[in-house]
């Protein structure tokens, strides 16, 4: 009888789809079409090289990083736990690398304050996936299982940004945030997707080892 957290991550999984679909499909044709009619980030080689790449492998470590937390599949089929490891490792890996070069090269719409909080995710997202895969290599499973709930929870980052904004302007209508991300809501969640749910997530960590 699968456990009820799998169920959770398959629902979680099933709310990020959407957006896994569409990073996906944006960053494949932006990496194979001139986009420049649709969107304002393609621009030149480079930085077009870099933000589509990152939105399709970005996809690739959304989807899979949840999965891994499934306990029936790391059980029952290690080494396809083993294999997709190493494929989110590489997924983060670039989708970190990418997005932090191409805010090197050109910024974000909203200015230095967004560059900063998401450098600061990229960089983090690339320490979780690196330090996951070392402590599994490490047979440390207490650092494997905390760095990998880490890095879960950076890798849907990216969709919790979206969903926020989603649920904001839902509830609010927008109050707070504008469309040159000044106002205190986009302030807010610069960092807002991930730092909170961190934070949480080492209460949780720090309780149950207390316990
Ligand atoms: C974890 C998986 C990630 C996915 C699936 C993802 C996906 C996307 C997508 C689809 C966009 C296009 C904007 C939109 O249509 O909403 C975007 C924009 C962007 N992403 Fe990511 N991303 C991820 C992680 C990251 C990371 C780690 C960084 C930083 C190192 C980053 C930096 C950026 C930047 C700078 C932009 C452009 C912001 C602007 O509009 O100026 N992303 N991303």
């Amino acid at each position: 009888m699968p456990r009820a957290s799998t169920f959770a991550i398959l629902a979680l999984a099933l709310l990020a789809l959407p957006f896994v679909l569409y990073s996906a499909g944006f960053g494949l044709a932006g990496l194979t079409r001139d986009l420049s009619s649709e969107t304002r980030l393609f621009t030149t080689p480079l930085p077009n090289a870099l933000i589509f790449t990152h939105m399709a492998t970005g996809a690739v470590a959304t989807l899979l990083a949840p999965f891994q937390l499934i306990e029936r599949i790391r059980v029952r089929r290690p080494r396809l736990h083993r294999r997709l490891g190493y494929v989110t490792l590489i997924a983060s890996a670039i989708t970190g690398l990418a997005g932090l070069s191409y805010i090197a090269l050109s910024g974000t719409i909203g200015g230095p304050l967004m560059s900063a909080g998401f450098a600061l995710y990229g960089a983090l997202l690339i320490i979780a996936a690196a330090n996951t895969v070392y402590h599994a290599l490490d047979k440390n499973r207490a650092a494997h299982r905390a760095w990998a709930l880490r890095l879960t929870v950076l890798a849907i980052g990216s969709f919790l940004y979206r969903l926020h904004y989603w649920v904001w302007y839902a509830a609010t209508g927008g109050i707070g945030s504008t469309e040159a991300f000044t106002g205190p809501f986009d302030l807010f969640n610069f960092v807002g997707f991930y730092l909170p749910y961190l934070i949480a997530l080492e209460l949780y960590l720090r309780r149950e080892r207390a316990a």
